[in-house]
């Protein structure tokens, strides 16, 4: 059994996995109503959250630790304060326990959380299951990155295509605040715009072209701005549906459409969602279509395995291959974002 520690950004996790059950517990501890009065996450003080909030939960795990044979930890990309402080804690855990210690890419895991679904299904046929949707590709959408990556017969990853500027979570939640909502802003975009009717307002769609995969959504903001500008309080009030609907569809259209064009060159066999954009209906809705369109079967991360959780950490240090030994993070590990 595998026990994972996730601090990456402001969730403080853990879990457990056993290849020939599944996820066994897990637990997650959210920092996002401390941060919500900062507009957004303040890395030093999750960093001493997560100090306080990992050796809580630990102590719903303590009955399992007789059968730990392995630690996980993710060790970036993330806030470097938080990694350093669950590696740090994963380290200690892996001392005192004995066993070995595994560092994790955090995008990897994301890559590989959509097939925990096939996993639970069927642990004992889990490999064959998965071979035959391989090669993959997967779209990991969250608040710190967005990209395509494609996951090979070998479980190699290709990165095929990412954004050049904003990830798709961090335009909901920088129009949230243009628009006075609160942070994180994707899940109430996502409420606003179900009353709203998304052709009133146009946003950009990034750039454009099948044959140019970057992904881009700064202008989507600058976009909102300059349509604010426009509005008085009274016409924002009553338009504020619309707005969100009309931006959300922006977000969603450069997503499915960016996939459809990967998919495009055929060699893929299934199609992968997750991250934190992966909890929005109308994107699954899209990436549905666009799975089905190109004859493929789409694979989406699990509604709590779309966030940032230690399920798909502990998962991805067994399915994922060659994983090193935790190394130190050092500021260029942090750096790397969107690396995998
Ligand atoms: O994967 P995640 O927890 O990690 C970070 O990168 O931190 O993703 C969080 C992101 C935030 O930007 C949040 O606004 C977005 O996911 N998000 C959503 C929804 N739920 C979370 N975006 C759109 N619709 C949602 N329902």
């Amino acid at each position: 059994m595998i026990l994972a520690v996730e601090s990456s950004c402001d969730e403080s996790a853990l879990a457990t996995f056993d290849p020939a059950r599944g996820i066994v517990r897990e637990t997650v501890s959210s920092q996002a109503a401390a941060h919500e009065k900062h507009g957004g996450v303040v890395p030093d003080l999750a960093s001493r959250m997560h100090l306080s909030a990992l050796p809580v939960l630990l102590r719903e795990f303590k009955d399992q630790l007789p059968d730990v044979s392995r630690i996980a930890v993710t060790r970036g990309p993330g806030l470097l304060p938080c990694l350093s402080l669950g590696l740090a804690f994963a380290r200690a855990l892996s001392l005192s326990t004995g066993r070995p210690l595994t560092g994790v890419n955090h995008l990897r895991a994301h890559v590989h959380s959509p097939f925990m679904v096939l996993h639970a299904s069927a642990p004992a046929a889990f490999a064959a299951a998965r071979a035959a949707l391989l090669p993959h590709l997967a779209l990991v959408a969250s608040g710190g990155n967005s990209l395509l990556v494609e996951l090979g017969d070998d479980l190699s990853m290709r990165v095929v295509a990412r954004t050049v500027d904003d990830a798709a979570g961090e335009a909901f939640d920088k129009g949230a605040k243009l628009l006075g909502l609160p942070y994180p802003g994707g899940a109430l975009i996502e409420r606003l715009a179900a009353e709203g009717d998304p052709a009133r307002h146009r946003f950009p769609r990034g750039i454009p072209g099948k044959a140019d995969l970057r992904m881009s959504f700064s202008g989507l903001k600058t976009a909102l701005r300059y349509q604010l500008e426009k509005l008085s309080d009274e016409e924002l009030r009553r338009e504020l549906p619309h707005i969100c609907a009309g931006y959300q569809l922006a977000i969603v259209e450069q997503l499915a459409a960016k996939t459809a064009a990967a998919l495009g060159t055929g060699r893929h066999r299934s199609v992968g969602l997750s991250g934190g954009v992966a909890n929005n209906a109308a994107v699954r809705r899209a990436m549905e279509q666009t799975a089905r369109a190109r004859g493929v079967p789409l694979l989406a991360a699990e509604p709590r395995h779309c966030g940032d959780n230690a399920a798909m950490i502990a998962f991805a240090a067994w399915a994922d291959v060659g994983l090193p030994e935790a190394e130190a993070v050092t500021p260029e590990a942090q750096l790397a974002v969107g690396s995998v």
